[in-house]
């Protein structure tokens, strides 16, 4: 089993970088507070997909902002999700979109700043993997 660690203090306030884990892109992403209001303000009853799709709560959690972005106190602003659009695969676009998450050149689906699909044709939110922190800096995925 492999895993990916990666070095959060190089992802600025408001960046999403990518990286590998086992061959897919991971996008990490350093909310802005604004990026985290305006996905707290969300209602659940919005959303296409109300499941969480985290690889690190249980099955049924509901899809909300803090059971998508990181776990404890000061680390909200981290967002991690798998890159890969849940329709057919492609690669999501970061920073756009009506929604201000992603937006996949493919078919148009859209996702907003907790990864949740929020316009089709994409059936289900950015898969979260599993990962932890390894200290307030560094998280390892995988
Ligand atoms: Fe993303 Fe179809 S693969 S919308």
């Amino acid at each position: 089993m492999s895993s990916t660690e990666v070095d959060l203090t190089q992802v600025a306030e408001g960046q999403i970088v990518t990286v590998k884990w086992r061959g897919k892109p991971v996008f990490v992403w350093n909310r802005t507070p604004e990026d985290i209001a305006k996905a707290k303000a969300t209602a659940l009853s919005a959303l296409m997909d109300p499941v969480a799709r985290n690889a690190n709560l249980a099955a049924d959690a509901p899809a909300t902002d803090e059971n998508r972005a990181a776990e404890g106190a000061g680390r909200e602003k981290w967002l991690v999700v798998i890159g890969i659009c849940t329709h057919l695969g492609c690669v999501p676009i970061g920073h756009s979109g009506e929604y201000d998450g992603w937006f996949c050149p493919c078919h148009g689906s859209e996702y907003d700043s907790a990864g949740r699909v929020r316009r089709g044709p994409a059936p289900e939110n950015l898969a979260i993997p599993p990962y932890k922190f390894v200290s307030d800096t560094k998280i390892s995925i995988g």
